[in-house]
């Protein structure tokens, strides 16, 4: 049986909800998660949300550090919108329920708002040191007591069906065909209006801040149905992510810099001002590559993230969970210095669309980490993430309710498994996974050459072919098809970066180790095989 909505939301992060929640109460939502709702990067965010809630502060100034952030190649027309649209989300966010940090401990009074790097003002609205996890929680819960969105955890969406596909000559996206990971059933989500909202890839990098969720599915997904997408050479390593055998991506917020911490050399010398007069609140690509360059400097396996000299007491109660989970871990935030690494942590490219959230395909909408709206240009501005999800999940909503979509008319064939067996070699794609985010770590990372980025290039297309070849055989498992995702996105960030002849913002490369000067510098945009112009 094929399950029929008017939207089919695939993901359960900030963007995926708040798209839920506001869309009208005659909407019915099929909302999917591949795995338990709350379970993606949202959770885990740390720092806040930025958005001009000071009086100090002006619209202006949160679009100027934007700008600076992205190094020329923001879309000033969505960083405009995005910003003058801060305010109010905020406000839905409270009047969803979601408690913010406020400045008096006895929670009244006016929200703390708190520092982060590239910022000229305070301007980040945060729940402690866990914002993520008061926002997921809050939305979920009010999406799991609404009747209109029906909630299928544990499915893994495997690729959209659209009418090219179809043989139909007018391009439009049908829905989705997603696999059950429970019963191992590959089920026809089918509806008019389909939005990715699966966040970004950071997977793809060996070392990372982000759950396991970050496969890049979506860019993924809609790269093989047609859609073009841009600069995914812009990859933003988060500068501080707790050093420790056994912390699986740790991440220690930039707030923490932002109330006083400084980074440090494991001899106790301090550095980054060498580097940028702003010293620790240097945009992140200055500060990850600041503490890279000192780490093979020295041969280093880590630099230090000192907050010690601040009271126990402001630390305790800022950074609660940081402070608990080091202490796990056997260190004491308020008495010592911490070891730190940078680590992949926000795909800044992504899946192209318009102010609207919408996609070079009709039907498909993209929203969230998975999009490239133009908001970030080559490095994001911290705490900008969550904005975005929110600004533009508000905006798709709006859009899908005025379109007013007809249902899916056509017939949407089953999945087909007549052809395929069960895997008896499983190890290949565990090899394979290990493979890919071992090289895109050693010759895609932190600091680029034209040689290594070939050298990546050739395994990545080995990698693809062979994985092609899998897929074709073998029963579709959930490793499986992250592990084509990772690998489609793998190969979309070599391409890119090898496209790029400069350096500017997140990437980084020896052969081109300035930025182009001239003023032609346009976005990095990949166009697949099967886009169709005509329906843009
Ligand atoms: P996610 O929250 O990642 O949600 C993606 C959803 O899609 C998940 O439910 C996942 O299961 C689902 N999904 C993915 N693929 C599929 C598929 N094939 N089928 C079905 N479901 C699928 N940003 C800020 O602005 N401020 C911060 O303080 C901040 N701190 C951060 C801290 C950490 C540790 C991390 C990792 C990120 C942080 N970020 C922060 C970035 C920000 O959290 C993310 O960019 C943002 O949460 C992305 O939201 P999203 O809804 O697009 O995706
Ligand atoms: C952090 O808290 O340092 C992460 C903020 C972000 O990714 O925007």
């Amino acid at each position: 049986m094929q399950i029929e909505s008017d939207v089919v939301i695939i993901g359960g992060g900030a963007a995926g909800l708040s798209l839920a929640l506001r869309l009208g109460k005659n909407c019915r939502i099929s909302l999917i998660s591949k795995v338990k709702v709350e379970e993606g990067s949202t959770y885990y965010a740390q720092g806040g949300i930025a958005a001009v809630l000071d009086t100090e502060d002006s619209i202006e100034s949160h679009i100027q550090d934007t700008l600076t952030a992205g190094a020329g190649l923001c879309h000033a027309d969505t960083v405009r919108h995005t910003v003058s649209h801060s305010k109010e989300n905020i406000q839905w966010l409270i009047d969803s329920g979601v408690a913010f940090t406020r400045q008096q401990p006895n929670q009244s009074g006016e929200y703390h708002l708190t520092q982060e790097g590239g910022h000229q003002h305070r301007r980040v609205i945060h729940a402690a040191d866990a914002t993520g996890k008061a926002l997921e929680t809050t939305l979920v819960d009010l999406v799991k007591r609404n009747p209109n969105i029906k909630i299928y955890e544990h499915h893994i969406a495997i690729d959209l069906i659209t009418a090219h596909k179809l043989g139909q000559p007018k391009q439009a996206c049908h829905g989705v065909y997603a696999l059950d990971r429970q019963s191992n059933h590959v089920r026809v989500f089918r509806a008019p209006c389909t939005v990715l909202a699966t966040g970004g890839a950071s997977k793809v990098y060996l070392y990372t801040s982000n759950p396991d969720t970050a496969t890049g599915d979506g860019i993924a997904m809609a790269w093989r149905a047609g859609c073009r997408v841009a600069n995914m050479e812009f990859n933003q390593f988060h500068p501080t992510v707790l050093y420790h055998p056994h912390a699986k991506a740790f991440l220690l917020t930039e707030a923490l810099r932002g109330e006083g911490a400084r980074l440090l050399l494991p001899n106790g010398q301090e550095f980054m001002r060498q580097f940028d007069p702003r010293g620790e609140l240097a945009s992140r690509d200055i500060v990850a590559r600041a503490i890279d360059h000192e780490m093979k400097r020295l041969g280093s396996e880590y630099v230090l993230l000192d907050i010690s000299h601040k009271p126990a007491e402001f630390i305790k109660e800022h950074f609660p969970t940081i402070y608990q989970r080091c202490l796990q871990f056997g260190y004491d935030i308020t008495k010592q210095a911490i070891p730190v690494v940078p680590a992949a942590h926000y795909t800044c490219g992504g899946v192209i669309t318009n102010l609207d959230g919408q996609t070079d395909i009709p039907g498909l909408y993209a929203v969230g980490e998975v999009a490239h709206t133009g908001l970030h240009g080559a490095n994001r501005l911290a705490s900008n993430s969550l904005l975005e999800c929110l600004v533009f999940a508000q905006a798709a909503s709006a859009h899908i309710q005025r379109e007013k979509c007809s249902p899916v008319t056509t017939t949407l064939p089953e999945w087909d498994e007549s052809r395929v067996t069960d895997s008896d070699e499983e190890v290949v794609v565990t090899h394979n996974w290990h493979e890919l985010r071992q090289f895109m770590w050693d010759y895609v990372g932190i600091v680029r050459t034209t040689k290594r980025l070939q050298r990546a290039e050739r395994r990545v297309n080995l990698l693809l072919h062979e994985i092609d070849e899998y897929y074709g055989n073998f029963r579709v498992t959930n490793d499986l098809l992250e592990l084509r995702n990772l690998s489609v996105c793998a190969s979309l960030i070599i391409q890119s970066a090898l496209r790029r002849k400069e350096s500017r913002g997140l990437h980084y490369t020896l052969d081109y180790p300035d930025p182009d000067t001239r003023n032609t510098i346009t976005d990095t945009i990949l166009t697949p095989h099967n886009y169709s112009p005509a329906t843009s």
